[in-house]
């Protein structure tokens, strides 16, 4: 098989042609954890907060794994901050993509919306409503997001709290994205 395509635009490609890229894209595809543990290396550093973003993460895993969460909700709660890496501007959204192929829609609802939900931590201080997640009140997830913030991500920014360290969780990421994905194109 040749290692390039034979075209420059899609619509005068071979199944050969897509044989490849796709043959590629599964090499892609199992890099994944690795990309990912290069994000949450990135999250170390500089923050307004006491601890790094990277140690709010850690934090907020350990919290989960402390209260007996299981693995894949245990590896949401750490990755559950990685879109400020790619896209700080909805930060829940990116993280919330990036697992969705790979996770429950429960935990995929949770990621997706703690944003908005932590928002009931600091809205009122620019006269905001704190509330506002309540138009998601709905949902069979609201209660479970509204602890995931409440237990794990809210409080998740103290110094003094022993953390497992980014190596502990690495298997577990690991095992999660080793999974198969579901099509989510
Ligand atoms: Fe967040
Ligand atoms: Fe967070």
């Amino acid at each position: 098989m040749p290692d390039v395509v034979s075209f420059t635009a899609m619509e005068n490609a071979s199944r050969a042609d897509y044989d490849l890229v796709f043959e590629h894209d599964m090499k892609n595809i199992q890099g994944q954890a690795d990309r990912v543990i290069q994000w949450m290396e990135m999250m170390g550093g500089d923050s307004p907060y006491k601890i790094s973003r990277l140690d709010h993460c850690l934090q907020t895993a350990t919290r989960a794994q402390s209260d007996g969460a299981d693995e894949e909700t245990i590896v949401c709660a750490l990755l559950h901050d990685i879109g400020d890496v790619i896209s700080p501007a909805n930060h829940s959204q990116a993280a919330a993509a990036l697992l969705r192929p790979y996770v429950s829609e429960k935990n995929y609802w949770i990621v997706l919306h703690h944003g908005l939900f932590q928002g009931y931590y600091w809205m009122q201080h620019y006269d905001q409503d704190r509330n506002s997640r309540d138009a998601l009140i709905d949902s069979p997830h609201y209660q479970a997001c509204v602890d995931f913030c409440a237990n794990w991500d809210q409080v998740s920014f103290d110094p003094d709290y022993k953390s497992q360290p980014l190596e502990y969780f690495i298997p577990m990421v690991r095992r999660i994205f080793a999974r198969s994905p579901g099509a989510n194109l």
